[in-house]
């Protein structure tokens, strides 16, 4: 009887040791599904841009976002001055760019523009168009959001940030890396 007694609570601490060590599993498999290590965000894809003509936009698919690779003309690049005041963000303090691309032509280079093709307001994806006194600039559909081809965006819309630029490196004249700075 006694025996008994001993054996049937040596079971019920044999369940409990094992039903402990089915949660244990279970919490670490669910704590896997939810921090397991994602496609890094930088993953680079390499873009030969060589054939891009001054005044043209190629849009290539980064690992399901849209990137935009601008080449700007000499007259592109003379016009992104003398508006500053009609910008949200014209030094692009509060806005996303690596550190290299804070400055008035949002790039490495004056004459490539690389930027998220994608509205900083709720996601849509701006087109590029001719502006005011023919100043080439991006309109959002959705809400009429407006982006120099700096991707700086003006006072006048409801987004409230400038196109998100990403990590991006330069090799050569014809290629460009993006996600790898
Ligand atoms: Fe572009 Fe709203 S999504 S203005």
């Amino acid at each position: 009887m006694n025996k008994d007694r001993i054996a049937g609570s040596e079971r019920r601490r044999l369940y409990l040791a094992g039903g402990l060590c089915a949660l244990g599993v279970g919490l670490g498999v669910a704590r896997y599904v939810v921090t397991r290590p994602q496609p890094p965000a930088g993953h680079p894809l390499p873009v030969d841009f060589g054939d891009l003509a001054p005044g043209k936009l190629m849009t290539v698919d980064w690992h399901g976002r849209t990137v935009w690779i601008l080449r700007r003309s000499a007259d592109d690049i003379a016009a992104l001055a003398g508006y500053e005041s009609e910008l949200a963000d014209p030094a692009s303090l509060l806005s996303l760019q690596p550190e290299g691309c804070r400055n008035a032509h949002r790039s490495l280079r004056p004459e490539l523009f690389v930027a998220i093709g994608q509205c900083t307001h709720q996601g849509c994806p701006p087109a590029l168009r001719s502006g005011a006194g023919n100043r080439a600039e991006f309109l959002c559909p959705c809400h009429s959001s407006k982006y120099d081809i700096a991707g700086r965006v003006f006072r006048t819309g409801p987004a409230p940030a400038n196109l998100v630029i990403p990590e991006y490196h330069l090799e050569g004249d014809r290629r460009v890396v993006i996600g790898e700075a």
